[in-house]
């Protein structure tokens, strides 16, 4: 499905079709769908399906790190923050990037703020991430994603390219659509980048997406553990 301008999908309706969501195939459509989505993306679908992916993704990120850190971290398709704002709260000395295709969510991440009333964001930028990375090189200690490698937005070569983003040795923690994981080839070209050097051999956990009570209940997510080389 192309999303087009003119399309009468009633996206302010609380109950966003998480089909429409996969359907999308371009940038382009990426761009249309959040523009639309953005205002109701956190209570309209974070809230009402119980989508505690990007809550999750934090807490596995932040398990390992001690919470006086000063860490560099960047979330890739940050969207309106979700991930941002719980990591926040966990590792209060991190300092957090995001980068995502779409101008809406990113003003809505740019909203939140932490418990000392600073934003959860420092630098946020709006980037195509299946263009060759031009918004940071090795900089960062964690990345982080939720939510973005999935049916119709981002497959394996964005995550292999996002790499680059990390300082050798950073930590990457990914959640990447079981489906999506297995039909588009994400363990092979995680394995050829181990085979060319890019990347540490990586470790895999299965996480539920939503908790139970959702109608979404039973989707998961792969989430792959790697360091940069
Ligand atoms: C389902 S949302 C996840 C947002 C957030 N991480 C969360 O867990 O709530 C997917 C995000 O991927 C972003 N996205 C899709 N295609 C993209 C692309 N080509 N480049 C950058 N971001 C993209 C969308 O704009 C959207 O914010």
């Amino acid at each position: 499905m192309h999303v087009d301008e003119s399309d009468n999908y009633d996206y302010n309706n609380d109950s966003f079709d998480l089909d429409a969501a996969y359907a999308v195939e371009t940038p382009d459509d990426n761009r249309q769908l959040y523009k639309n989505w953005a205002a109701t993306y956190d209570a309209g679908f974070v809230d009402k399906n119980k989508y505690s992916y990007p809550k999750r993704i934090a807490e596995i990120c932040a398990e390992p790190v001690s919470t006086t850190d000063a860490l560099w971290v960047i979330d890739i398709g940050c969207g309106t923050g979700v991930v941002g704002v719980r990591l926040s709260e966990l590792l209060p000395h991190a300092v957090i990037d995001g980068a995502d295709i779409s101008a809406e969510m990113l003003h809505i991440a740019a909203s939140k703020v932490r418990s000392d009333a600073n934003p959860v964001y420092g630098e946020l930028s709006e980037v195509d991430l299946t263009l060759p990375i031009t918004f940071a090189q090795s900089r960062y200690d964690i990345l982080i994603s939720a939510g973005t490698f999935t049916h119709g937005h981002l497959g394996p070569d964005p995550l292999i390219a996002v790499v680059s983003t990390l300082q050798p040795g950073g930590q990457a923690i990914v959640g990447i659509n079981k489906q999506h994981f297995v039909a588009n080839g994400f363990e092979q070209a995680l394995q050829s980048a181990v085979g060319s050097g890019l990347i540490t051999e990586p470790t895999y956990i299965e996480i539920q997406m939503y908790d139970e009570g959702s109608a979404h209940y039973g989707d998961v997510a792969i989430v792959a553990k790697f360091r940069k080389a």
